[in-house]
């Protein structure tokens, strides 16, 4: 990783290429050699995170399925993994996941805080792992704050009241996320400790039921989003005020995970680079958090932004997100990965090319058409991995996009 950030962030001179060329092999497709993922990458070429090697760069971003029981996957986690494993993408990332009943933020939140969530888990992704080309998989650990005790979005997504079935949420300051909602419940020092080691325990989970990376959600408005922001976090104690003390308990929080989690794992953080408030968290504030997390062992960050009030004024479009990826991975070298509006094959790739991001998360193009990574294949002239069941499967115009395929009869 040291070695990628030193480089520089320009295609190299021509009789550097033709070197490289002579001694690595070819420049197009997933058999790129390392200097060149590095000089000249491309939405196929693979990438490192620690010792984990994606085959490309595209993640399949973390998508609440609200379809869990008692936190615990189900039959449906055993479907959509399934399929999201056979998308051909470089890794999978498992939604938000709770790491305690009060984090999730509906009823169906997946979680894993029990040994029931944690073997429902292990179970269900080893089958759909064995019915899979072999593709990493990524958990998003979370908790949800004061955006916890919400109906499932199907049935309107409000706040459930305590004693109607819900919770009483938990924040950093007792502000309601609406202004009609009551207040959420606002943290002592002691739940500080019990929330860092749920996120500990749960990471542990995670590396038994066989996870390759850890994602810690900071963003969307969701606990550690809300200590972050000054819109949300108004505490007069060491974790609230200024700057410093904002990113305090995140701080403290990545920092026991990374302890705890393998060394040879990578752990990544996703953030709202942006309020899109006045007066709220802003990207000269992300740069300054990542730069924070890259010397504690952060791996990637993934951008996002908003989600902290309704108030917000987001600038929707086409990759909105992209310039708070290349803000953040120009100012601190972090491999980012950029999230949002990114929907066809071509612009993905010129989002790497130029270096504006690592990595591309997609998100809703990924449920609607979950072989995505298939069709940008074979626009793109590269090549993925699919079950043999569907070796035959490969187009006239694209005949070679299915990588080792084997098409044999009497
Ligand atoms: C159904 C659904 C569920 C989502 N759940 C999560 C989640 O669990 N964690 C998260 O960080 N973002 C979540 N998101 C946000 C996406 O990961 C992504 O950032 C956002 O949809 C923008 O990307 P897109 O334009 O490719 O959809 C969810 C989005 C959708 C559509």
């Amino acid at each position: 990783m040291a070695t990628r950030r030193c480089l520089p962030a320009r295609r190299p001179a021509l009789f550097l290429r033709i070197g490289l060329l002579q001694r690595y092999g070819t420049v197009n497709g997933a058999a790129n050699s390392p200097l060149e993922q590095i000089m000249s990458p491309s939405l196929f070429s693979r990438f490192s995170l620690r010792d984990l090697t994606l085959s490309n760069r595209i993640v399949v971003s973390p998508m609440c399925q609200y379809s869990a029981v008692d936190g615990c996957a189900t039959d449906w986690h055993t479907i959509h993994w399934g399929q999201l494993l056979q998308s051909g993408a470089g890794m999978f990332t498992i939604e938000a996941t709770a790491v305690s009943a009060i984090g999730r933020i509906t009823l169906g939140c997946l979680g894993l805080y029990d040994d029931a969530c944690e073997r429902a888990i292990a179970n269900r992704l080893a089958i759909a792992r064995a019915n899979a080309p072999s593709m990493p998989v990524a958990l998003q650990l979370a908790h949800s704050g004061r955006k916890g005790s919400s109906r499932v979005p199907w049935e309107g997504g409000q706040l459930i009241p305590a004693g109607h079935g819900g919770w009483v949420p938990i924040a950093p300051s007792p502000i309601a996320q609406l202004d009609h909602e009551p207040p959420p419940k606002s943290i002592d020092t002691e739940m500080l400790s019990q929330i860092n080691r749920e996120f500990v325990d749960a990471a542990v989970r995670a590396d038994r039921v066989g996870i390759n990376a850890l994602e810690i959600h900071m963003a969307h408005g969701y606990l550690l989003h809300e200590f972050l922001s000054p819109l949300s976090n108004r505490r007069n104690d060491d974790y609230g005020g200024p700057f410093e003390n904002r990113i305090r308990f995140p701080l403290e929080l990545f920092t026991a995970v990374r302890k705890h989690w393998p060394e040879w794992k990578p752990l990544g953080a996703r953030i709202s680079a942006t309020d899109w408030i006045d007066g709220g968290w802003t990207i000269d504030d992300a740069i300054a958090f990542v730069q924070r997390l890259k010397r504690l062992g952060c791996d990637w960050v993934d951008v996002s932004s908003g989600g902290i009030s309704p108030a917000q004024k987001i600038p929707l479009g086409p990759g909105y997100q992209v310039p708070l990826a290349r803000a953040i991975r120009t100012a601190t070298s972090m491999p980012t990965m950029s999230v949002g509006l990114i929907t066809d094959p071509g612009q993905a790739d010129a989002i790497i090319k130029s270096h504006e991001a690592d990595l591309v998360a997609l998100a809703r193009a990924m449920l609607w058409n979950p072989r995505w990574p298939w069709h940008a294949a074979a626009a793109l002239g590269a090549q993925i991995h699919a079950p043999k069941q569907y070796w035959r499967s490969a187009p006239r115009d694209a005949p070679n996009v299915i990588a080792d395929a084997k098409v044999g009869q009497r």
